[in-house]
């Protein structure tokens, strides 16, 4: 607290040195723009930028890493400006700088919040050593449409789930104490609704109630609040008409005021700007002026502040007051790294050698890999592989692919740098061949390209057909290449891409016993392959580890454990398609046509959200409600392990407020615990229900907990489950 005090103070005394140009400073943020190593730039942008760092008028960079460029843009600034304010300097670092971990959503599958703390932890050691002292991440948008590449950011459709996830992450990047080293700042991004785009489609359209955006939006943003984030990004969508961006509703009265957030809003990249396009700012300067009426505290790469928030103040459409409270926001966050110590502090070059790559990372990213594989199938066990017993094929192009597996947010890895799913094979056996089978992606995808994809030439499809027929056990590697999921890589087709279905449909003519190891970044709609291939992994992009968690787990090293974090859908057309809907007037089949359904594909997903399996089994029994006490209703289950190997099992509880003066969702998660339990073994798991699960906000955004029945279901995934009933007074 005293510390907190003299913070503040600190922040205050500075203010007052400040003139309205170095403060507007403090509220922009430049992208890395110059090789730092060579001469000054002269000329254009980079002059200008460059021009700016020396006058003070720029309080952050992004995309600038390495100890030695952080370092030579700190000391121009620390020396050359007048005050010599630090910079702070920001980078997306998703799910890892040079070590990657499996990309969020994989992440999210594991349902192990310890594994996903410390995969942020590690994320956050290697990047601080590079220099950064602030990650975008993490990404907490909920969604329910797989078409929008962005799913593979986040932590799936689940707010309950996402909401403790945005705890472990934030805790995980900003560890116990920010003033170290080894920590940075997070981001909870994108504030609000973006994951609401509308057909999917990035960038598009939100236009959601007050229910969703309350209830189910909204919630892990608060718990990243709560859990101290030092920053938050708003996004490139509207809400309801209104962007983001300029929508001070949600960043002053929700964020600022209600949830007392005291870090600082940075925008997203030129999402200041873009409020022009979306017919909301005539002009840059009128953009400057919304920007920052509604909270909008830093601008990144919209040069609105810093060409026209000085103007907005002098003809008083912007009050100054405004101003020094985004800068004492933004200078609270850099005293409380430790900036104004030492600006240096996270140039350690030592560190720098010592960190990149270390062994701790690799072990730390492989244990995060194994946790977020899910079996999704398992027929007559064919899996785990048998040791040495085998003639063993593998298929498909992806399995020797050393970038897919990274996913698309690997900006600061190196290419070619996960291990694929051969080289991870092959430390357990030299015993397989390979058949590529057709090309499917064409070279050169990149991070701003779309990816070319191979429809129609099927060479390659016979040669993998010839080794099937002669082998004993088909691992066929299928999916997304790395760079279709992520930013601006929405889809409208779910299944498989290129010619990779009729490749598998070749194979599986000639031999059916085949374990398919999907790489993907996003739910795919897999309907044929899930009713005919025997064995399937959802291995996702599972980081620089990829290939090692992959063979582990399929030769029995390491049992999954994973569940869904998203449906999988049947078809593109029930998209968006999650567990925790409403139920309708007409939910119940009739005779007739006229109740809730389609016409021509089933209601129920592929995989419903919290499905997986193990290679063992579990039996839930023993089911008890206790409402004797009301402030604390206990459901407990006993769940004992049937199989023959030992297993982690993750125990959902889902609830129901049957009847609520707003519809609540048929069922909605509201506690998991992943346990291990031996092979024969039993345990007891206990829940408790308390005001905070059984209650929602309402459209005046109160939080009510409301009497009546509530049905409640502790089960493996969404679908199966003891249920009962309690009655909540
Ligand atoms: C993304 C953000 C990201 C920013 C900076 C934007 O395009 O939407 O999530 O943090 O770029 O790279």
């Amino acid at each position: 607290m005293a510390q907190e005090k003299s913070i503040d103070q600190k922040v205050d005394s500075l203010i007052k040195l400040m003139t309205l140009e170095e403060k507007v400073g403090q509220m922009n943020q430049y992208n890395g723009f110059w090789d730092v190593t060579g001469p000054a730039p002269h000329g254009g942008n980079a002059e200008v930028k460059y021009q700016h760092l020396k006058n003070g008028l720029v309080g952050s960079m992004l995309n600038v890493v390495g100890t030695e460029e952080v370092r030579k843009l700190q000391q121009l600034v620390v020396e050359e400006t007048r005050l010599g304010i630090p910079l702070i300097f920001g980078y997306d670092v998703i799910h890892g700088y040079k070590t990657l971990a499996p990309i969020p959503l994989a992440e999210a599958a594991s349902w192990d919040m310890e594994a996903i703390e410390k995969s942020a932890r590690t994320a956050a050691e290697e990047a601080s050593a590079v220099g950064l002292n602030w990650t975008f991440a993490p990404m907490v948008d909920i969604s329910r449409d797989a078409r929008w590449g962005r799913v593979m950011e986040g932590a799936g459709e689940d707010t309950y789930l996402g909401t403790c996830i945005a705890k472990a992450r934030v805790k995980g990047f900003q560890g116990g104490d920010l003033s170290q080293p080894n920590t940075i700042a997070a981001c909870a991004k994108h504030f609000a609704g973006y994951g609401f785009a509308e057909a999917g489609k990035d960038y598009n359209t939100v236009d959601v109630g007050t229910a969703t955006l309350y209830n189910s939006i909204l919630p892990p943003f608060k718990a990243a609040v709560d859990a101290d984030v030092k920053t938050v990004m708003n996004g490139f969508n509207t809400l309801n008409g209104i962007p983001v961006t300029g929508n001070s509703f949600l960043q002053r009265d929700v964020l600022k005021e209600k949830w007392g957030f005291e870090g600082f809003v940075i925008s997203d990249w030129a999402s200041i700007m873009e409020m022009i396009p979306h017919g909301f700012a005539k002009d840059l300067k009128h953009a400057a002026e919304l920007g920052a009426k509604a909270g909008s505290d830093m601008d990144m790469e919209s040069y609105a502040y810093v060409k026209h928030l000085v103007e907005n103040v002098k003809e008083g459409k912007v009050d100054e007051t405004l101003v020094d409270d985004a800068v004492r926001r933004i200078l609270k966050v850099k005293f409380e790294l430790g900036l104004f110590d030492d600006p240096y502090k996270y140039c350690n070059e030592e560190r720098e050698k010592e960190r990149l790559h270390h062994k701790d990372n690799h072990a730390s990213v492989l244990d995060m890999a194994m946790k977020s594989i899910v079996l999704l199938k398992n027929e007559h066990n064919l899996l785990p592989l048998k040791k040495d017993q085998q003639k063993i094929a593998v298929i498909g192009e992806l399995a020797d692919d050393k970038n897919s597996p990274l996913g698309s947010w690997r900006l600061g890895s190196d290419d070619n740098s996960g291990v694929s799913v051969i080289e991870g094979l092959k430390a357990y056996t030299e015993d397989f061949k390979y058949a590529k089978g057709p090309k499917i992606f064409h070279e050169g995808a990149n991070f701003l390209n779309e990816v070319g994809v191979n429809e129609t030439d099927r060479t390659g499809i016979d040669e993998a057909v010839e080794l099937a027929k002669e082998s004993d056990i088909v691992l066929m590697v299928l999916g997304e290449h790395g760079f279709q999921s992520g930013e601006g890589r929405s889809r409208t087709k779910l299944d498989l891409p290129g010619v990779q279905l009729e490749l598998l449909q070749a194979v599986h003519e000639v031999n059916q016993n085949i374990v398919l190891i999907l790489m993907n970044g996003r739910p795919l709609t897999i309907n044929w392959e899930a009713e005919n291939v025997p064995a399937i992994l959802e291995t996702w992009q599972l980081g620089s580890q990829a290939g090692n968690a992959i063979a582990k787990v399929l030769f029995g090293d390491y049992n999954p454990s994973g569940k869904l974090p998203m449906t999988f859908p049947r078809s593109v057309g029930q998209v968006p398609i999650y567990y925790n809907h409403f139920s309708t007037g007409r939910p119940n089949p009739e005779a007739n046509v006229f109740w809730s359904h389609y016409s021509d594909e089933k209601n129920e997903p592929l995989f419903p959200f919290g499905y997986g399996l193990s290679y063992t089994t579990f039996e839930y029994s023993n089911f008890q409600i206790d409402d004797s006490d009301q402030n604390s209703i206990k459901v407990s289950a006993t769940i004992t392990n049937t199989g023959d190997s030992d297993g982690e099992e993750v125990v959902q509880l889902y609830i129901h407020d049957k009847t609520a003066s707003i519809a609540r969702p048929v069922k909605e998660l509201k506690g998991f615990q992943k346990i291990s339990i031996p092979s024969g073994t039993s345990h007891n798991v206990e829940f408790n229900l308390t005001d905070k699960e059984l209650g929602f906000y309402n459209h005046q955004y109160q939080y009510v907990v409301e009497p009546g029945e509530f049905s409640v279901m502790v089960g493996t995934n969404s679908q199966e489950g003891l249920t009962g009933t309690f009655t909540k007074d």
